[in-house]
């Protein structure tokens, strides 16, 4: 458990203002900042920064939380490499974190010792040593600049040259096993030997820059063609993409997903940076949903052969189930994109890309081969059904496009089919002003919320348990008016998330100290979110006195006497009805 005053100091050194600013482009609105929300596309910004407490929420998707909520999702880290990278971010290292260990080696110990062994193995690369690995990335056409862009590097043919570089550099047998850079001897378990020979090093690097794993490739056609480092405290292979510490940056056109690591680097080398890669397997689904938090676009471009496209249909599923708009790339006369753009050049592989059906132009061919346009009337309404497809998307540039292109099709003026699309688009708008108030209220009451399941069981106790939760969260000080005589507990709550947020909360301050950030270690991002909304709500009524909390706590003792009765009652008749039964 990482304690309150570190969490605490890394806020501190982190303003919640700073951070997200790098992120969003913020404006003041008030004493609060606003912008347009990086979890959700929006139009009009309901983003809220609330620097004085340090937290965040969007009225439009109801993400929220505090600086360490933002970074984890905008990241996708979890809790503790959230943490790290908020660190790193300060300048100032964390204590270590007892629950990553295995085997007495932690994440941490893991990461610098990777970093050392990719700053080594680069160096052999360039020493006399690295010859053949040199000639190697010289035979695959990669350039110095590409090279040292991705940190390659080079193992020596030898059992244990990296060992005892590691050794000099102060790590034990121990974390060299647990990182998976060496192995044990079968013969004498006390013996370790390195796990890379004689292989040219592709380092994996996190989102935070951390190199967590490695991949090493053969330089001939022995078998395995490819090593990789096996799960570590500081790696999940189905958690990780190759490159996606650079591709990320670069997401307009969306993610080029590729199968190899070579795929990946010819593609960077030619000018497309937004290529990833898997790891050696098929893609998982928190991949997929790593990759959702960065584009609703991907572009499949795995090997030509029949293996490739099974393989591609596969992470065609995968992708739709996030909602990623996902297309097939066909890639005709060569094996792999990376022998394809060798072969044919990068302006080639670019128009293969661009020349890819769009899942517009496929509903738009769908919608005319339902309507005969010779007649005048089915024209019009083939027109009116694509009309709403162009009002569904989001930019202007882009929908101006659809607009000429279908005006082009149907013969019919632009003007008309952009005046009946931008018709659709205000009819829609004024619907949603509509909803949208009542939207907010009905968010903040929690009413129909999957992260507050229990909500609707007990309306009037969970309005009061969210009141008491929020206040705690906006003013951790009323804690200590829970200490009267006869303080409610947990078993006062009806809804279960509001129980453990009421336990978690104590808890933690009863053990050194309560802050919000603590949440993420037992609560997941909705919920956290869901806590947000709490405390939310508490800010827009401003009045959050003592007297609010004490008369909220002797509420919900009696809302939970009620209950009591209520059910003991329910016993009694039970009971009743049980003895009646027997006589019977
Ligand atoms: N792979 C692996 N183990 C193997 C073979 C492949 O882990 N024995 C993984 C690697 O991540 C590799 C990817 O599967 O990058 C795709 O395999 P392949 O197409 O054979 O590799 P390429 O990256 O294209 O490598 P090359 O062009 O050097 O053959
Ligand atoms: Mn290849």
């Amino acid at each position: 458990m990482i304690p309150a005053n570190i969490i605490e100091d890394l806020k501190f050194r982190n303003s919640i203002e700073d951070v997200i600013s790098s992120y969003v482009n913020l404006n003041r609105s008030g004493s609060n900042l606003k912008g347009l929300c990086p979890f959700h596309s929006e139009r009009t910004p309901s983003f809220t920064v609330y620097p004085g407490d340090g937290h965040f929420y969007c009225f439009g998707c109801g993400a929220g939380g505090d600086v360490i909520s933002f970074i984890m999702r905008i990241e996708n880290l979890e809790y503790v490499p959230a943490l790290e990278f908020l660190a790193k971010r300060a300048g100032i290292t964390l204590p270590e974190d007892d629950r990553q260990k295995k085997d007495g080696v932690t994440r941490s110990r893991v990461l610098e010792m990777n970093l050392e062994a990719a700053r080594y193995f680069r160096s052999v690369l360039f020493s006399p040593e690295g010859a053949s690995g040199r000639a190697y990335f010289e035979k695959r056409q990669l350039s110095g600049a590409t090279i040292k862009h991705f940190g390659l590097g080079y193992a020596p043919d030898s059992f244990d040259s990296l060992k005892k570089h590691l050794r000099q550099k102060g790590y034990t047998d121990e974390e060299m096993v647990a990182g998976y850079l060496c192995q044990r001897s079968r013969k004498n378990e006390k013996n370790i030997y390195d796990c890379f020979r004689n292989r040219v090093m592709f380092p994996i690097i996190d989102t935070a820059g951390n190199v967590v794993a490695f991949g090493g490739r053969v330089l001939d056609d022995s078998v395995p063609k490819y090593l990789n480092s096996a799960d570590t405290p500081a790696f999940k292979k189905s958690r990780n993409l190759f490159a996606l510490n650079f591709a990320r940056n670069h997401t307009e056109d969306g993610f080029i997903l590729c199968e190899g690591y070579m795929d990946v680097i010819a593609l960077h080398a030619a000018g497309f940076e937004n290529a990833v890669a898997t790891l050696g397997t098929a893609i998982t689904p928190e991949q997929a949903r790593i990759m959702k938090k960065y584009t609703d676009k991907v572009t499949i471009s795995y090997d030509s052969d029949e293996a490739g496209q099974k393989a591609a249909d596969k992470a065609l599923r995968l992708l739709a189930e996030v909602d990623i708009d996902a297309k097939v790339l066909s890639i005709p006369g060569a094996k792999d994109p990376d022998e394809y753009i060798k072969t044919y050049g990068a302006a080639k592989f670019k128009e293969v890309l661009s020349g890819s059906k769009s899942k517009f132009d496929y509903k738009v061919t769908k919608i005319l081969s339902k309507y005969n346009t010779d007649d005048p009337n089915e024209k019009a309404r083939a027109a009116r059904e694509i009309c709403y497809g162009i009002a569904d998307i989001y930019s202007n540039v882009e929908r101006d496009i659809y607009i000429r292109n279908v005006a082009d099709k149907l013969e019919l003026d632009p003007k008309s089919i952009a005046a009946e699309v931008n018709g659709i688009i205000k009819r829609r708008n004024a619907e949603k002003k509509k909803t949208m108030h009542s939207d907010i209220v009905r968010e903040i009451s929690g009413i129909g919320n999957r992260a507050d399941p229990d909500y609707a069981k007990n309306v009037r106790s969970s309005v009061i348990e969210r009141t008491i939760i929020g206040l705690l969260l906006i003013r951790p000080e009323y804690i200590k008016l829970l200490s009267g005589d006869a303080p409610i507990t947990e078993e006062d709550f009806s809804s279960s998330l509001t129980r453990r947020l009421f336990k978690a909360i104590t808890e933690y301050d009863k053990n050194g100290g309560f802050d919000f950030g603590m949440l993420h270690e037992s609560f997941t991002q909705e919920e956290v979110s869901e806590a947000e909304k709490m405390a939310e709500a508490r800010r827009r009524v401003r009045s959050n006195g003592e007297d609010v909390f004490m008369e909220a706590e002797k509420r919900l003792r009696e809302e939970a006497e009620k209950r009591r009765i209520k059910e003991s009652r329910r016993g009694d008749l039970q009971s009743l009805i049980d003895s009646k039964r027997k006589k019977d």
